[in-house]
């Protein structure tokens, strides 16, 4: 690929590099990246590279390649439910809404249907990898494994695990059940082909669909039933030299106050909510905590300690009136934190909005909390999150979460080429798409221009702006595989 190429570093920084080459291998990784290659040079570098004969594809003016979205959070039957049911809090919003239309995926044709439309639809929308939550059901559970699979998405698929205080309709009868059934999604995933020419060629690398354990949440799991899946937990033998990673976790924790309130009622011998998580041994590196709006000091030191990480949802959190977690004070404690969709608590399937919706989250912080005198603390609590930030969140914080962020998040040799090829072609946005911006710039102005096609993008692009999108090296989706 040669053109326009965002990068994302840290927290804090990006590379916007106007004339990047960049070349990935037949595996689907990224071989080498070359950052600022004029025109004239392109033959000679590839050439250097003993590349002479690679297909060479060219970014046109405006188009830019980044890395794809990670979606930490995100509930695949609730799609069915999308944009109803605002007017909810949490428990009577899952209680009136969301079991009832999960209890549907019963049926594992209307969930195969739901799925495939589902999957494609987040692939479209720039999300190169998900953690997806299925409904409770085995057989539809592992229908949207093979649908991601199929797609060539990369992937986490759990079961929810759900014996307690859930409706008769839509509630497991036994630990024992819950447990055989999470174990027979995990053998199903785990017996997954590799997912395409490309794929099968990396020989011995991960999976791109896995399993993850997901006990909904403390009030729907007895107390046996979150042991017996911290067991499971421990004692996975998914890893091996290609996969180093434990099975991943995912699970809510302090979303609203009534919830808090009723853990702490059913889990007395616990002092917080993520000591509940802790003491049945699921609270770990891969545990992925959704939500965490109301943690005290004494969790946010227990999730760091433990390096479990927190996906920031803040659609949900404003949708569902839950509140607005305080994720700059997480990062300045060090806490792994990405971004999650949360359908249908969320309104919306894309990382787009809740990268919007994460700046809005940081900036209602800024202005409610006290002007502190003197200099600007520096750190990331109660100020708007910047740019880079948001980026990193959206990608690289996505990929520490779920124990990716050494094979994808960016561009980097050996990394996937899981990326996206942004255009305004099929809606320009302000001057980006125009023509009215001169072609041919000096490059610092070819640099703030991508940064500026970068921040249009991610605050006024939609589906309609990403062209292509590739998971491992193959395009999966995108307009320009649309009819
Ligand atoms: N807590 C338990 N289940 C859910 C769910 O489906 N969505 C959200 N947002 N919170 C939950
Ligand atoms: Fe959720």
């Amino acid at each position: 690929f040669y053109g326009s190429v965002v990068n994302p570093l840290t927290l804090t920084s990006y590379a916007s590099l106007p004339r990047c080459l960049l070349c990935v291998g037949p595996t689907g990784n990224i071989e080498w990246v070359v950052d600022d290659v004029e025109p004239h040079d392109l033959q000679n570098v590839l050439a250097q590279k003993g590349q002479i004969d690679a297909e060479l594809f060219e970014l046109k003016h405006g188009e830019f390649l980044m890395p794809g979205f990670v979606d930490t959070h995100t509930h695949a039957p609730q799609v069915a439910n999308i944009g109803t049911g605002q007017q909810y809090e949490l428990l009577d919003w899952l209680a009136n809404v969301t079991f009832p239309m999960e209890s549907r995926f019963a049926d594992v044709d209307f969930a195969k249907r739901m799925y495939t439309k589902v999957v494609r639809d987040f692939v479209n929308n720039g999300t190169t990898t998900c953690c997806y939550y299925a409904s409770l059901h085995l057989e539809s559970s592992k229908a949207l494994a093979d649908i991601v699979h199929k797609a060539g998405q990369r992937g986490f698929i759990g079961k929810c695990n759900m014996n307690h205080d859930s409706p008769a309709y839509y509630i497991e009868d036994s630990v024992e059940t819950s447990i055989s059934a999470t174990k027979s999604l995990i053998a199903h995933i785990k017996s997954l082909p590799p997912s395409s020419s490309a794929h099968a060629s990396q020989g011995t690398a991960q999976p791109l669909v896995q399993p993850i354990l997901t006990p909904r949440f403390a009030i729907s799991c007895t107390s046996e039933l979150l042991s017996a899946l911290g067991e499971l937990a421990s004692s996975d033998k998914s890893s091996n030299s290609a996969n180093p990673n434990p099975i991943l976790i995912q699970t809510h924790i302090a979303e609203n106050l009534s919830e808090i309130e009723y853990t702490k009622q059913l889990f007395p011998g616990a002092p917080n909510y993520a000591s509940v998580y802790d003491q049945h041994g699921l609270l770990r590196q891969g545990t992925i905590l959704a939500h965490g709006v109301h943690l005290n000091e004494e969790e946010v030191a227990l999730i760091k300690q433990r390096g479990a990480g927190i996906s920031h949802c803040p659609t949900s959190n404003f949708n569902l009136r839950s509140g607005v977690a305080p994720v700059g004070h997480y990062l300045d404690k060090g806490v792994k934190v990405g971004l999650g969709t949360d359908v249908s608590g969320g309104f919306c399937n894309s990382i787009l909005i809740e990268i919007r919706h994460a700046s809005i989250a940081s900036k209602v912080l800024q202005f409610s909390s006290p002007t502190p005198s003197g200099p600007q603390p520096s750190g990331f609590a109660n100020k708007q999150l910047s740019i880079p930030t948001l980026l990193y969140l959206a990608t690289l914080g996505g990929a520490s979460l779920c124990l990716l962020d050494s094979h994808i998040g960016s561009f980097a040799p050996g990394k996937a080429f899981d990326a996206l090829l942004v255009s305004p072609s099929r809606r320009t946005l302000g001057l980006w798409g125009t023509g009215e911006q001169p072609k041919d710039v000096d490059l610092p102005t070819k640099k703030a221009q991508l940064d500026e096609w970068l921040e249009r993008f991610l605050f006024c692009g939609d589906d309609r702006n990403i062209e292509r999108v590739y998971v491992q090296g193959v395009l999966v989706g995108g307009q320009s595989t649309t009819a």
